[in-house]
């Protein structure tokens, strides 16, 4: 299969080429098993679904019914979403641009890590700016980094407000939100795009499940 065994591959080993790192005296050792080894055994290729778009589009919403109709075929998923990693891994971060930023880069490295492990990821971010999504994507193979934007109008967010979190950034109450007073940078060419006001959730996964399809990842 093309693209499989990136062991082979400086530029898509699981060291990363392009990190500085702060110790100098850390030497990287190569793993016997590959990804294309861990691969072979799940029926499926590795791939990152990378879900964009603002609080309220939708994203966790789509993100968990695709993951249940892949779960339910067989298919070896995790989901990463904003709201749950910072309850844990990215506790300590903010919504400030820095901390946007390490938000993604660590979310970026997690899910090379999985696609290395072999797995279908999902991640539901708002990842609001191109520069960090395009890092996600450099981390892994070209044909492994699937970009699907959410795209649910700010006014139609604000309207669901499901967490009532569009009328405190209103009130100032919340500063730095996404939409209000934090930019959001929508993708230009994603691979999937998703128009939540013309496609059900249901419609939406099969969407995406027809891609998964016709890349021949699934
Ligand atoms: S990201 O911009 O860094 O990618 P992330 O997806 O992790 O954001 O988290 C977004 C979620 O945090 C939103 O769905 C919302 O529930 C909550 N949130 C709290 N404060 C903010 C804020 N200032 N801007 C956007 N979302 C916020």
């Amino acid at each position: 299969m093309k693209n499989q065994n990136n062991n082979k591959n400086p530029k898509f080993n699981i060291q990363n080429p392009k990190s500085k790192i702060k110790n100098k005296n850390i030497v990287y050792h190569p793993h016997k098993i590959t990804k294309s080894d861990r691969s072979k055994i799940k029926g499926h290729k590795p791939c990152v679904l990378w879900f964009t778009g603002f609080s309220g589009s939708g994203k966790s919403t789509i993100a968990n019914a695709l993951e249940e109709i892949l779960n339910r075929k067989g298919y070896h998923t995790y989901l990463l979403d904003g709201d749950n990693i910072r309850h844990g891994l990215n506790k300590d971060l903010g919504f400030s641009i820095e901390d946007r930023k390490e938000n993604i880069r660590r979310i970026a490295e997690v899910a090379k890590l999985f696609v290395d492990a072999g797995l279908i990821v999902i991640t539901a971010f708002i990842s609001p700016f191109k520069e960090e999504r395009d890092f996600a994507r450099s981390l892994v193979e070209e044909d492994e980094f699937i970009e699907v934007f959410v795209d649910t109008p700010l006014s139609v967010c604000e309207q669901r407000d499901p967490k009532g979190l569009y009328k405190k950034a209103r009130q100032g109450k919340i500063k730095n939100f996404t939409g209000i007073d934090s930019p959001y940078e929508a993708p230009e060419s994603p691979e999937v795009h998703i128009r939540t006001d013309e496609l059900t959730v249901q419609e939406s996964v099969e969407k995406i499940i027809t891609y998964l399809r016709e890349k021949k990842i699934i």
